[in-house]
């Protein structure tokens, strides 16, 4: 398979350069997968994936996965084509399955402030999941200040714009198969 792996790319007159390799982030994945596998041993976990930015996360993830598992999506209201968050989230798309006594996985390609984070962990909690997780990718650790418990971090990274794997700029990049970060 030829996969989109580019040493740069410039978007909207930006420069991004590799982080985080292919290799380095499918390591990851795989010790996420079995470590997640551990934990929810006869439990059935459903993931929940946010997008548009974690489908490709997710599917990968998934794939690392050993045990019986289900999946289903929402997506919130996006950064639109700014590099930094509008500091509002409101739904665009909610879930389908019910979670009722469900062990829930919610699933995150990047955690900046913790804003989307915290408003689904509060809005999910109301369905009265038997546990409810929350696995992101990436984590900006410094930016945040919404109260968030982690469970599963793919990497922590700096208060830097990245994107690829799913994350993008103006709607562009997802498909890179590598995570990029501006070059300052
Ligand atoms: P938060 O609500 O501030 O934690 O922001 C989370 C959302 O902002 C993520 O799901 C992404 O859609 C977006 N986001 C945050 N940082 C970045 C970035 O560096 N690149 C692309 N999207 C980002």
């Amino acid at each position: 398979m030829n996969q989109y792996l580019p040493d740069k790319v410039n978007i909207n007159g930006e420069q991004f350069r590799v982080y985080l390799t292919e290799e380095e982030i499918q390591q990851r994945n795989k010790q996420l997968g079995q470590q997640i596998s551990q934990d929810f041993k006869d439990k059935q976990p459903i993931f929940i994936g946010v997008l548009n930015g974690a489908f490709i996360f997710l599917a990968d993830l998934m794939r690392y996965v050993t045990i019986p598992c289900e999946v289903d999506f929402l997506k919130l209201s996006s950064y639109g084509d700014e590099k930094v968050s509008s500091g509002q989230v409101h739904d665009l798309k909610n879930i389908d399955a019910d979670i009722k006594g469900r062990h829930v996985i919610l699933v995150e390609d990047i955690v900046d402030t913790g804003l989307s984070m915290n408003y689904l962990h509060k809005k999910l909690s109301q369905f009265a999941p038997d546990s409810l997780s929350i696995a992101t990718m990436l984590h900006k650790h410094e930016a945040t200040h919404h109260d968030v418990k982690i469970k599963y971090t793919g990497f922590k990274i700096p208060n830097l714009f990245v994107l690829g794997y799913g994350l993008d700029y103006a709607q562009e990049g997802r498909n890179l198969a590598q995570i990029y970060i501006l070059e300052e």
